[in-house]
């Protein structure tokens, strides 16, 4: 049994993983200013003992040191989320994304625990491989674009961790997410999935920005979970850097006429343009796609559920959520 700290364990990513580290049978803390997370994620576990939730900000240096007393692990997932948000606060992207993150490393080799860094698909910035690997080059836009802060932020956090792997052998494993989905996730922050499948319970349209065509992994997050604490667990895996998502791809318009087949098919789809949706500067990525053969040998599975079961679940979430505020 490990005592392990998740921070950003309200969160969507955070909470899950916090419910599955519990059932494995360890201790948990979670530090989270819930400024994204909501307290309610964590509510099937809050009435447990084994649970410590503290209400705060991994900006407050001081309540880091007391949080990492007696920690055997650490989950660093608390972060600036989504290009949207990213890109309306570039001050608040770098004093979340990047400071903390090199504090909690530093105290976390003190005290000699494990390390899991969640990092982003947005690292690969638009690279025009058709697949990405872990060892592709980082292909930014320009820095007028703040759109590219996001992913530049956590370049930089995995950097961090690097140099306090190879300086201090701090036991470290980044994970690079690639469209994480699932239950609680929610689409305030640009997040494709959760915003379609509210529109079409709401009765349409579809509101699918440019021509559609842009390809996407959509992995579903129990299975995230699973590999993180898999990986982060596995001494094979320590100082490593590992693309964490699912390898089907699939584009926005199918996304979306699948999710309009198995709620109404009569529900609409609109196209909007990017400068309408986030103004004039914004760059998307037309294709994500992970290579996730690094992932699979070192843990022998890869996340492998469906499209079709994925949107099964997040779809019957919504509807029992609707039917619980109604
Ligand atoms: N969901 C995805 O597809 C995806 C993809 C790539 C990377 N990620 C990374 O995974 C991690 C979790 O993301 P998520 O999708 O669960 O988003 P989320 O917004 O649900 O989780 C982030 C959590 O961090 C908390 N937080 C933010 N700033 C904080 C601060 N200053 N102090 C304490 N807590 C703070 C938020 O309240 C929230 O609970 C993030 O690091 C994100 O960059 C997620």
């Amino acid at each position: 049994m490990s005592h392990c700290l998740v921070t950003g364990g309200a969160g969507f990513i955070g909470s899950h993983l916090t419910e599955q580290l519990l059932q494995n049978g360890h201790r948990v803390t979670v530090l989270d200013d819930l400024s994204t997370g909501r307290a309610e994620n964590l509510s099937s576990v809050a009435h447990r003992p084994d649970l410590k939730v503290v209400h705060g900000s991994i900006t407050d240096q001081m309540l880091l040191a007391d949080v990492i007393c007696g920690v055997d692990v650490v989950y660093h997932l608390a972060a600036a989320v989504g290009v949207k948000l990213v890109a309306d606060d570039p001050v608040r992207t770098i004093e979340t994304n990047i400071y903390p993150t090199e504090w909690l490393l530093r105290l976390a080799a003190q005290s000699g625990c494990r390390f899991f860094l969640a990092s982003t698909s947005e690292v690969y910035g638009k690279n025009p491989n058709e697949c990405w690997n872990e060892e592709e080059d980082l292909h930014f836009g320009p820095t007028s674009r703040p759109r590219w802060a996001y992913g530049c932020s956590k370049a930089i956090d995995e950097f961090l961790a690097l140099a306090y792997h190879s300086k201090y052998r701090l036991p470290v494993v980044i994970g690079r997410f690639f469209n994480v989905v699932g239950p609680r996730q929610v689409g305030n922050y640009g997040m494709v999935i959760p915003r379609f499948v509210e529109q079409a319970l709401a009765g349409g349209p579809l509101v699918v920005y440019d021509d559609g065509q842009q390809v996407r992994c959509f992995a579903h997050v129990s299975e995230v979970v699973d590999a993180v604490i898999g990986l982060t667990e596995n001494d094979a895996a320590v100082g490593g850097i590992f693309n964490i998502g699912s390898d089907q791809d699939v584009t926005i318009e199918r996304l979306a006429r699948e999710i309009i087949a198995k709620v109404d098919p009569t529900i609409r789809m609109d196209f909007l343009s990017y400068q309408q949706a986030y103004g004039q500067d914004f760059e998307d990525v037309r294709r994500r796609v992970p290579d996730v053969s690094r992932l699979e040998s070192v843990l022998g599975r890869k996340p492998n559920r469906t499209l079709g079961e994925i949107l099964d679940d997040i779809i019957a979430w919504k509807r029992e959520q609707i039917a619980h505020k109604s």
